[in-house]
């Protein structure tokens, strides 16, 4: 098989896209960011595809405040398939995605949400964390279902948080183990290692000495 063809959807910054491109770039990962798509024309995400020479598109999402228009919704899967994306991986992208589209790409959409779920789902999550007085928080990557940061949990990472934090201090210490976890876990998708048993994912092992295990 070759690389898993992965098409982001980003509506910001884009570090987590980043973490990708450059974990593909340098060869760490078996996949490919075949497009990446915004629903905001001046996205530093479309900037950075744009460096790194990957399709960039912005689509505009419609009248709507949080979700794409059925018409727009429509215009991103055409793009995607233009590109033959295996994989969607939602990476900052602040639109709700209907069961159209979710049906179509069925097992095959992934988020990263900056909170341990299925603490603090929405937006904020890291001022969610502060406000409710955790002392660990993290990052949760997963698959995407109907509903709002719901899906069956692939990778987390925790993070302490400190009696001193910001939102700032707190969401930097988060994104550092986002951009680890959402490469690792595209990667356990390329390998094809994961099984999805109702709520739970399951990983297999990996193939002999692919992860370093102590038998050299
Ligand atoms: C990330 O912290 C991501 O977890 C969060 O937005 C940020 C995007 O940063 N997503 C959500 O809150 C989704 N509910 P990035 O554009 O630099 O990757």
């Amino acid at each position: 098989m070759g690389r898993l063809r992965v098409g982001v959807l980003a509506s910001g910054r884009g570090s987590n896209l980043q973490a990708i491109i450059d974990s593909s770039l340098a060869g760490r990962i078996d996949v490919e960011v075949a497009v990446v798509v915004s629903d905001v024309a001046d996205a530093q995400a479309l900037e950075r595809a744009r460096s790194a020479g990957i399709p960039a598109v912005h689509v505009p999402p419609g009248r709507f405040r949080t979700k794409l228009t059925p018409e727009a919704e429509q215009r991103y899967t055409e793009v995607l398939e233009e590109h033959r994306v295996d994989v969607v991986a939602l990476a900052g992208f602040m639109r709700i995605l209907h069961d159209d589209f979710l049906e179509r790409y069925s097992g095959r959409v992934v988020n990263v949400h900056p909170a341990l779920l299925p603490s603090f789902p929405g937006l904020h999550g890291q001022k969610q964390a502060l406000d409710y007085g955790v002392k660990w928080s993290g990052a949760t990557v997963h698959f995407v279902d109907a509903g709002v940061d719901t899906g069956p949990i692939i990778l987390q990472a925790a993070v302490p948080v400190m009696d001193d934090d910001s939102e700032e201090t707190l969401a930097a210490r988060i994104l550092e183990q986002e951009h680890r976890i959402y490469a690792e876990a595209l990667q356990l998708i390329a390998e094809g290692r994961l099984k999805v048993d109702g709520r739970v994912v399951r990983t297999s092992e990996g193939a002999a000495g692919a992860t370093g295990g102590d038998d050299a």
